[in-house]
């Protein structure tokens, strides 16, 4: 067993930003499912944003961040995360990111929901990969950082209720193998591959909620996804982002007559928060009995596109799509989980020395829908924050992470299976017996009913269903033993969770819309916060005593 300082799982941004902070501090192993290049980071396109405008400061950008929100945002998070911005953004150029610039200072574009021009971008239309080559070519090269690539973790070892290391199989050989580590930082991203229109790839399948989930942390805003507007809709071709930036820079939403319909849907237009222009689309496809929208660019000066939207652009040109001179098909698609390991301000958990950040996470600054761009800046204020919080006193007071106000729930659902807490010691399960196999058809069965049943529409019916649905799911799964059939068992949770949270939230706010409570309901304006600790149950939606981070 390697003994380390920190322990953190995931290689996307927040992963490897967080490793190179803390190897300043301590061993570091980062350990990741793939190769290390391989995560969602590399897909962000649009960039990050910050008030770093002249005209701009962190109180509008504070104020856009809690009006996207919904009424959900944790203020205070968002006063962090907009103040602390900046400074971090400094950290990244210092670290060698190439952010784009014009006339000699950083360039800055315009996304949905923002007062201002404050979104930073790298290689046109390539940020995400752009921080990615950065961060892991600094990762590979520090000699504090040890990497462990193809490690799928399967368990957060806990011994005396603290987190204290973490089991993994290894892809190659099925080899189990166990780390320990004072700090353990889940940076293991999103959950789009619940769905079977997703923006995410196929590593995003909510590893690092139901690893969290089955360790005891306190999760939340589970029923919160956010669907992103426009992603390339070709037959047999993945759902291709295409960047709400595109918008931001003048494209046009048109239907099948080149009509602009969203007016009718929005004064906002194009730049409307994205759950008003995701539905307001579905609606237009389901009017005209289409599969999708156009979004249109041919109207933009000559060369713009090509130079502001390279990868678009080539991505488009290699399915046989000219942007400059057609317009470009378009859907929805499942694109960012708001909800996740419930985090105070300093990214603790509510279990002792596990941490997480990024799209794992849930600080509590997007709340109901999270604004553009906002979630590379939480990694670096957040994962910022983490490794400060390290370097403190454990006796230091923390704010907590579960608040008199939110709707707790003790063990809302599970039945695992093949899962067993391991709240009381540090021993492992041995889940190599059983028989699975890998079921592609149980894991195609449960995106398309999430995407029908539980998507960017929702109602108490349907959700009825999704639960019997994802239930005889879980009944047919074998116990997992690869890191396939982890994954698949990990979306069962994650669905499971997910549906849960849309049953009990009768109203609809931001992402979560529900077709049978249309309206906002000012009984809702808090939080839904599952806590699998059965040894203190609580009946469904009495309150709790309040966990301490
Ligand atoms: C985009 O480029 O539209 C994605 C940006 C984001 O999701 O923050």
């Amino acid at each position: 067993m390697g003994t380390y300082d920190y322990l953190v799982i995931g290689s996307g941004i927040a992963g490897l930003y967080v490793s190179l902070l803390a190897q300043q501090r301590g061993r570091v192993l980062l350990v990741t499912k793939a190769s290390l290049e391989d995560c969602n980071t590399r897909f962000a396109q649009g960039g990050i944003a910050a008030a770093l405008a002249a005209d701009d400061s962190p109180d509008f950008h504070l104020r856009d961040t809690l009006n996207a929100g919904a009424g959900l945002c944790d203020v205070e998070a968002v006063r962090i995360l907009t103040g602390e911005g900046p400074r971090r953004i400094r950290d990244l150029i210092e670290f060698g990111v190439p952010f784009d610039r014009a006339n000699g200072s950083l360039a800055l574009t315009r996304e949905a929901a923002h007062s201002r021009r404050r979104i930073l971008h790298a290689g046109g239309d390539a940020t995400g990969a752009s921080i990615e080559s950065t961060l892991s070519g600094l990762a590979r090269q520090a000699t504090r950082i040890d990497i462990g690539e193809h490690h799928f973790v399967t368990e957060i070892i806990l011994e005396r209720g603290r987190a204290r290391g973490i089991q993994t199989i290894a892809g190659d050989t099925g080899a189990v193998h166990t780390f320990e580590g004072r700090h353990l930082i889940l940076a293991t991203g999103g959950a789009g591959r619940l769905y079977a229109q997703t923006t995410n790839p196929p590593v995003a399948t909510g590893d690092g909620i139901a690893l969290a989930y089955h360790a005891g942390a306190a999760i939340a805003d589970l029923e919160f996804f956010q669907f992103h507007p426009t992603a390339l809709c070709l037959p047999g071709v993945p759902r291709f982002l295409i960047s709400e930036a595109v918008r931001g820079e003048g494209g046009l939403l048109v239907d099948q007559r080149g009509r602009r319909f969203i007016l009718d849907h929005d004064p906002r237009a194009e730049l409307a928060p994205r759950d008003v222009v995701a539905r307001a689309i579905l609606l237009e496809t389901e009017r005209q009995g289409t599969e999708h929208v156009y979004l249109d660019v041919t109207h933009l000066s000559a060369g713009f596109f090509e130079r502001r939207f390279p990868t678009i652009y080539r991505c488009c040109r290699d399915q046989g799509i000219d942007p400059t001179t057609e317009p470009i098909p378009v859907t929805p698609a499942a694109h960012y989980f708001m909800g996740g390991v419930r985090t105070n301000a300093w990214g603790e958990t509510t279990v002792p020395g596990l941490y997480a950040v990024g799209e794992v996470a849930c600080t509590g600054v997007h709340g109901a829908n999270r604004l553009a761009s906002n979630s590379l800046l939480e990694v670096l204020v957040f994962g910022h924050r983490i490794v400060e919080r390290t370097t403190m006193g454990q006796d230091e007071v923390m704010p907590p992470c579960v608040h008199p106000e939110d709707h707790v729930i003790a063990s809302p659902v599970l039945a695992p299976n093949g899962k067993t807490s391991s709240k009381t010691s540090g021993k492992t399960t041995d889940r190599t017996t059983g028989n699975p196999t890998p079921d592609h058809q149980g894991l195609a069965s449960l995106q398309t009913l999430m995407w029908s049943l539980a998507g960017i529409r929702r109602s108490g019916e349907a959700l009825d269903l999704a639960r019997a649905k994802i239930a005889q799911l879980r009944q047919a799964m074998p116990r997992p033993i690869d890191r396939e059939t982890h994954e698949y068992d990990n979306l069962l949770t994650q669905a499971q969770l997910t549906v849960e949270a849309a049953l009990i939230r009768q109203e609809s706010r931001g992402a979560h819309y529900r077709t049978d409570f249309p309206e906002v309901s000012p009984t809702w304006q808090r939080r839904i916060v599952f806590l699998s600790d059965a040894s203190t149950p609580a009946p469904v939606g009495a309150p709790r005593e309040e966990p301490r981070c």
